[in-house]
């Protein structure tokens, strides 16, 4: 036997009993008389107590010991004289009678502590020394249980857990595919899956009217915190449901994740916004709700004075931050400057002072008088003490840059706390976006989103138009999930297809499979995929999903522990038929 306890579990309760541990030794204490071994489990810390007058060749050992070495003891529980009540074993430590050394360590490139001296590189190196950090086993400890919570509300809503292949045909969701050769099948690829998308909906076919499934997905894009080149859905389709239905099925998951997991109760439905407000209002698909500082439009107040940008400009919009009046000068050029970063592109910033007076003060006075101002004020519904912020172009360029200024802004004002948590159902999505550089016309979620009834007519006249029955779940400013009412019969998949710009040869070859399963009894049905990792780092309040992955991938989408992506033996190459070139 190696072990009697953990050592998270030993309590006052305990003292007098005969125990045996092990785990890495987090730090020692040589007090002289006396030396401490904090001895480290994932459930725990215990302190260990070498006392010299008792046992002098066993203190001797203990000194020697260093840190991550793993070791066994056996001793005895005992109250402790001077208390750690920080940790759930800090009234007992064990006075230890024998000790073995089951494995030395070499000294940790960086310290395992909360608060760590490593850099991110290194520790990406060393990620399996990085895991046994504190912080790290808590994400990880809380992606364990959202994954068995979420399970137990799938197998409570008689859902079933399918599997689906990974080396399959390309998937429609608008990333790159990362490829995989076939040795027996030379010079043909499998496409790993950017979703399950189209084998969730044979399933549906097939009859199994309530999948999810918790898996991985691979997608080759640009990476950001909230992206990984390879990442986890929660993913899920059901049959004979109408958009509402879904909605309510998933608001329960994600209900039932909040109660179990964070204690947070939500009476009330989740609000529900169209993406036409939702990008009117915010200017972005997924607002962050937890606080208001909608975009105001001020065209008709704003131009035709003279100002040469406004009078030129789509829109002149804005956004009012209340009790910023006082913004120095500097802080303003700051501001500006910011709003200027190639990331956010604007050519500058407009600012009005509300002053406590009533009176205004603006960077653009020259053009525009105390009237003028006030009208803006008015439409900003601005207060004494408010600062607003304009911003002028092209109207869909302006509505992003007001999202960026405002999300700035409601941090800076502390208006985003990470322990509040505002859930929004944005709905009615477009079906379709038009690339302005081709003119050709693109899926906004997916080419198998089927559009509204009652828009079918415009899918000739006016396609851009047309609203898709689909839904995201954004919480906190973070798209959680996406999905849609699927389409059921050949001909709109068939029309879809060919807006999409598919000839009818390339449709077939590549969803031949899905269009003849539509012609033998495709029930109606719709599902959702949640982003399990970003849901994972938001029930953490944290931003970078990589936290919450025990094996991610670095900006460069490199495993830089394990070394990978790296370069085939000229053997493999062959074997596969490939052929490099630089
Ligand atoms: P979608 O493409 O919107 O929908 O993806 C669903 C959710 O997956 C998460 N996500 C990611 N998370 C981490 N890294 C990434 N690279 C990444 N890409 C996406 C997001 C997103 O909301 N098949 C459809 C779903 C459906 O229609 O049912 C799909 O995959 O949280």
């Amino acid at each position: 036997m190696y072990r009697t306890h953990n050592n998270g579990s030993l309590r006052l309760k305990d003292v007098g009993s005969n125990v045996m541990l092990c785990g890495w030794v987090q730090k020692s204490r040589d007090l002289g008389g006396m030396t401490f071994i904090d001895l480290r489990d994932r459930y725990g810390i215990t302190q260990l107590a070498f006392n010299e007058s008792i046992n002098e060749p066993l203190c001797a050992e203990a000194r020697k010991i260093n840190r991550e070495w793993i070791i066994q003891i056996s001793g005895v529980v005992k109250e402790r004289t001077s208390k750690n009540l920080k940790i759930n074993t800090g009234e007992i430590e064990i006075e230890v009678q024998s000790l073995t050394v089951l494995n030395e360590s070499k000294t940790p490139p960086f310290t395992i502590e909360d608060d760590t001296d490593g850099g991110e590189e290194l520790r990406m190196k060393y990620r399996f020394l990085d895991l046994r950090r504190n912080p790290l086993k808590d994400n990880l400890m809380l992606r364990s249980k959202m994954s068995i919570e979420t399970r137990t509300y799938f197998h409570d809503c008689n859902f079933l857990e399918i599997e689906t292949p990974y080396l399959i045909k390309s998937t429609p969701e608008g990333a790159r595919d990362f490829v995989v050769p076939s040795r027996m099948n030379k010079q043909q690829f499998y496409a790993l899956p950017q979703s399950p998308q189209t084998f969730k909906q044979l399933l549906m076919v097939s009859g199994y009217d309530k999948y999810f499934q918790i898996v991985k997905c691979f997608r080759d894009e640009d990476l950001r915190a909230d992206r990984q080149p390879e990442f986890t859905q929660i993913d899920c389709e059901m049959a004979f449901v109408s958009q509402q239905d879904v909605l309510d099925t998933f608001e329960g998951l994600i209900k039932h994740l909040f109660n179990k997991i964070l204690g947070v109760t939500f009476n009330e439905r989740f609000p529900v916004m169209s993406y036409n407000q939702a990008i009117n209002d915010y200017g972005s698909d997924k607002p962050d709700i937890r606080f208001k500082m909608k975009i105001n439009y001020l065209d008709d107040v704003a131009k035709g004075k003279g100002f040469a940008i406004f009078d030129n400009a789509q829109t002149i919009a804005a956004i009012n931050v209340s009790g910023c009046a006082d913004y120095s000068r500097k802080k303003l050029d700051e501001l500006t400057n910011w709003v200027k970063r190639p990331q956010i592109g604007a050519k500058g910033l407009v600012y009005v002072k509300c002053n406590e007076d009533g009176s205004f003060k603006s960077s653009v006075d020259k053009f525009f008088n105390q009237e003028d101002l006030s009208n803006w004020s008015e439409k900003c519904n601005s207060k004494p003490g408010d600062l607003i912020l304009l911003l002028s172009g092209d109207k869909s360029t302006v509505q992003k840059q007001l999202n960026e200024l405002r999300l700035l802004m409601g941090s800076r004002l502390g208006l985003r706390d990470p322990k509040v948590f505002k859930p929004l159902w944005v709905v009615d999505f477009p079906l379709l976006e038009k690339d302005e550089e081709t003119g050709s016309y693109h899926a906004m979620h997916h080419p198998f989103t089927s559009p509204k009834n009652e828009d079918l007519d415009l899918l000739t006249t006016n396609p851009l138009k047309v609203r898709a029955n689909a839904y995201d779940l954004a919480i906190n400013g973070v798209e959680v999930g996406g999905g849609s009412i699927r389409i059921h019969n050949r001909p709109v998949q068939e029309k879809m297809f060919d807006l999409l710009g598919f000839t009818k040869e390339e449709a077939r070859a590549q969803f031949g499979f899905l269009l003849d399963a539509f012609e033998y009894g495709a029930p109606p049905h719709g599902g959702i995929a949640f982003g399990f990792d970003r849901l994972c780092s938001l029930f953490g309040g944290k931003d970078n999903i990589r936290d919450f992955i025990a094996f991610p991938k670095n900006n460069q989408g490199r495993d830089v522990m394990i070394d990978a992506p790296s370069e085939l033996d000229a053997s493999q190459t062959k074997e596969l038929g490939i052929d490099l070139i630089d």
